[in-house]
């Protein structure tokens, strides 16, 4: 029997002004197409530093508005890493397109550069980076080859709200950004998400097909006395509605105090696990930021027990941690059995049985980190 859970991996950062937040926003009469939505857009647009931003109801939404906006279509060919969350190759299905999956770097757990290269055909459209666990992608050699090769670049910015790669913040680097709002994230609207973006395309294209491809909400109709729309294009329902909205920006108030609360635990964890034989920390990069949305540690042959005996334990100690992530190549989702390609992934099939990632939330105290760090010294 395990015991119940006394630390969890992740608690989302609800507190009193939070709530207020959403009270006074169920007094209005718009609870979605609101003023709200508006204002948290444009907090996020001025933060990420992009032209334009689009609310969605979560990242998985904005992905997939990203690639349309761009016309990825049948055949199309979109490169995204084995080593993430299925929605980043989902989105490419979506728009019967193919997921063509790329190794990653066996310290950052970022896409590879060289294997994006190795994969790079007469059909590739676009890339989709993401930046795991709140450390930028190697986006300099990104770029250099989406100008040789012409294709486009999404960031996947589910973990890095926050994040910077050479001064400049994700989101605002390829062709657009999605962030994510759900409870695990860096902040959360429950469920949520946004595109960053400087392409007026993306913008406008990404805007109406987010409310079934109609060229007027109905509060517009209501101000200009005008009862009739047009459907411009096959749309969804990947509205961000004012409720959460007004969550997202009580919660954004305190973006700089939740990062820097990652990172000082992070540090933390650091300090002691360089101590530690056959535990790696987390490897940083000099040219940008780390906001630990994962601290993601790699087990060693010389250290005394296995990542899974080392999961069985914390658990047993009601101490939640999580892999993140089993490799989408391994995945019986990706129905390819050629084991030729399968070995392609040299890198993520060694990280998928040495990771682990620790708990780490903003409010995480000292006793719990030293819970954590002596499960993994004793
Ligand atoms: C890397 C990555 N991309 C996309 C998503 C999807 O985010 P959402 O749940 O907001 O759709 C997640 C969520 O866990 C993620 O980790």
């Amino acid at each position: 029997m395990t015991k119940p859970v006394k630390i969890p991996f992740f608690v989302p950062w609800i507190n009193q002004e939070d709530k207020k937040s959403v009270q006074r926003a169920l007094g209005q009469r718009w609870l979605t197409n609101g003023p709200i939505l508006k204002k948290f857009e444009e907090k996020i647009r001025r933060f990420v530093g992009t032209k334009y931003s689009i609310g969605v109801s979560s990242a998985t939404s904005g992905l997939h508005l990203c690639l349309r906006s761009l016309g990825i279509g049948s055949d199309d060919e979109v490169i995204v890493p084995t080593f993430t969350f299925v929605a980043t190759a989902d989105v490419v299905k979506y728009c019967n397109a193919i997921p063509i999956l790329a190794d990653v770097d066996q310290d950052t757990f970022n896409i590879m550069p060289q294997d994006i290269k190795r994969k790079i055909t007469k059909k590739t459209k676009a890339v989709i980076v993401v930046h795991y666990g709140g450390q930028s992608c190697d986006m300099n050699e990104i770029i250099q080859l989406s100008k040789k090769h012409n294709f486009r670049i999404i960031e996947d910015c589910a973990h890095a709200l926050g994040s910077t790669y050479r001064k400049s913040f994700c989101g605002s680097i390829g062709d657009a950004g999605c962030f994510s709002f759900y409870p695990t994230k860096i902040i959360t609207t429950g469920e949520g998400g946004m595109i960053t973006t400087d392409n007026q395309k993306i913008y406008t294209k990404s805007k109406l097909l987010r409310s079934h491809g109609m060229n007027k909400t109905p509060r517009e109709r209501e101000a200009s006395n005008l009862w009739k729309y047009d459907v411009m294009d096959m749309g969804y329902n990947y509205r961000l509605d004012e409720i959460r909205s007004a969550l997202g920006i009580s919660q954004f108030a305190r973006i700089k105090q939740i990062n820097q609360k990652r990172i000082r635990i992070a540090k933390n964890y650091d300090h002691e696990i360089e101590k530690i034989n056959g535990i790696s920390k987390p490897h940083t990069k000099k040219d940008r930021n780390h906001i630990y949305h994962l601290y993601t540690i790699k087990i060693e042959d010389d250290y005394h027990l296995t990542r899974d005996e080392l999961f069985l334990k914390f658990a047993k100690k009601g101490i939640g941690a999580s892999v993140q992530y089993i490799p989408l190549n391994m995945m019986s989702y990706s129905n390819n059995k050629s084991k030729k390609w399968q070995k392609s992934f040299v890198h993520a099939n060694i990280l998928k049985d040495q990771i682990m990632c620790l708990p780490i939330y903003p409010t995480m105290t000292s006793k719990e980190i030293t819970a954590v760090i002596s499960c993994l010294r004793s």
